[in-house]
């Protein structure tokens, strides 16, 4: 079974990616072959602007590495290290029409804020089902708000297919709905677009200054609190051992705990379980050439099987298996 997953480079990731996107798939990688890439040209289509592209690229691969991708198991790679993927993604648009990427979700939402929408954001769906095509992929873990895409990457898949034989591996979703919705600093789901974010990374001091805002009711010291409604707890129960949740829970039904304790506790447990996989993260982005090293070990892999299956999606609907001359 080959596993694969893309992350956007749009954001240094937040503590909800971690747990419902990044831990989940790195323990995929113990059990099959995963494939691991930064969604690049997918966050073309928002961030526009190449110094933050450079930046959060580098990031969104140093946090996979710190957190345990283990580079000689699992293929890491940037997305636009595979320009493979672009050409596939003529030969799927040419079997799509266009009413499926109308009622695309991403699409639909955008329509309705009334912002301009680019070729690229339209096209969307068609390059996510390149990414997951031209790896010959079995399953792709996603949250829910993908799952859309995914389907829609197997249609297209049946769809040529049908039309010029057996070319490509039907795809299955793996949705992670085991795992929890993580809540961010105002108890809504943590989402870079509530601005509600606890990012990965932040420095000691930075850390502790977001808990500290973390949303609270108004009771005091003295007054006794329930645990199961506040959003301190609900992080705490993440980070925490189990023994430690039920401590501050017994603190939280008894007088004599303020809110600043709770955040207190919860930034110890959050700098305990990442404080040593920000030292790597930053080791790994100030020194480079590992970083480097996993990139291009990543691309190596990942392109020998891209060009592999674009050569048969080529072939097969009537072009030569590669072009005749060889990029200059
Ligand atoms: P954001 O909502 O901040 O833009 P993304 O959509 O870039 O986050 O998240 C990438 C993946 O991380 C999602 O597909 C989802 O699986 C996971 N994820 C993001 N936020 C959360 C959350 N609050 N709880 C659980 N998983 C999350
Ligand atoms: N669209 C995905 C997201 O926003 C990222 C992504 C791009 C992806 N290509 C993919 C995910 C291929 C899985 C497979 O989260």
């Amino acid at each position: 079974m080959r596993v694969l997953t893309g992350i956007k480079p749009t954001a240094m990731p937040h503590v909800g990616n971690l747990l419902g996107a990044i831990e989940p798939a790195l323990r995929l990688q113990e059990e099959h072959e995963a494939f691991y890439f930064i969604a690049d040209y997918h966050a073309l289509t928002t961030l526009q602007d190449a110094a933050k592209m450079r930046q959060y690229r580098r990031e969104v691969a140093a946090t996979w590495l710190a957190l345990g991708l283990d580079p000689a198991r699992t293929a890491l790679f940037d997305q636009s290290d595979v320009p493979e993927v672009a050409e596939l993604t003529w030969l799927l648009a040419c079997v799509l029409g266009t009413g499926a990427l109308e009622r695309a979700h991403a699409f639909k939402a955008a329509q309705a804020d009334g912002r301009e929408i680019n070729v690229g954001t339209f096209l969307y769906p068609v390059l996510m089902a390149a990414d997951i095509l031209i790896y010959d992929s079995n399953l792709v873990p996603v949250g829910k708000d993908q799952k859309q895409h995914v389907e829609m990457a197997r249609d297209m898949a049946i769809a040529f297919n049908h039309r010029f034989g057996e070319v490509f591996v039907l795809p299955e979703p793996l949705i992670r709905d085991d795992v929890a919705t993580i809540p961010g600093l105002d108890g809504r789901k943590m989402s870079k677009s509530y601005g509600n974010t606890v990012e990965l990374w932040l420095p000691e001091k930075q850390l502790r200054k977001k808990i500290m805002s973390i949303v609270t009711d108004s009771k005091g010291v003295e007054d006794v609190k329930d645990p199961e409604t506040c959003n301190v707890f609900a992080l705490y129960k993440l980070f925490g051992t189990p023994e430690q949740v039920a401590e501050l829970a017994a603190r939280y039904r008894a007088p004599g705990m303020g809110y600043g304790h709770a955040k207190q506790a919860l930034f110890e447990a959050m700098e305990t379980r990442l404080g040593p996989a920000r030292a790597r993260y930053e080791a790994l982005l100030a020194e480079g050439t590992e970083l480097d090293a996993a990139l291009e070990a990543g691309a190596r892999r990942a392109r020998g099987v891209a060009a592999g299956v674009l050569a048969r999606a080529r072939e097969a609907s009537g072009f030569r298996r590669a072009p005749r001359l060889p990029i200059p």
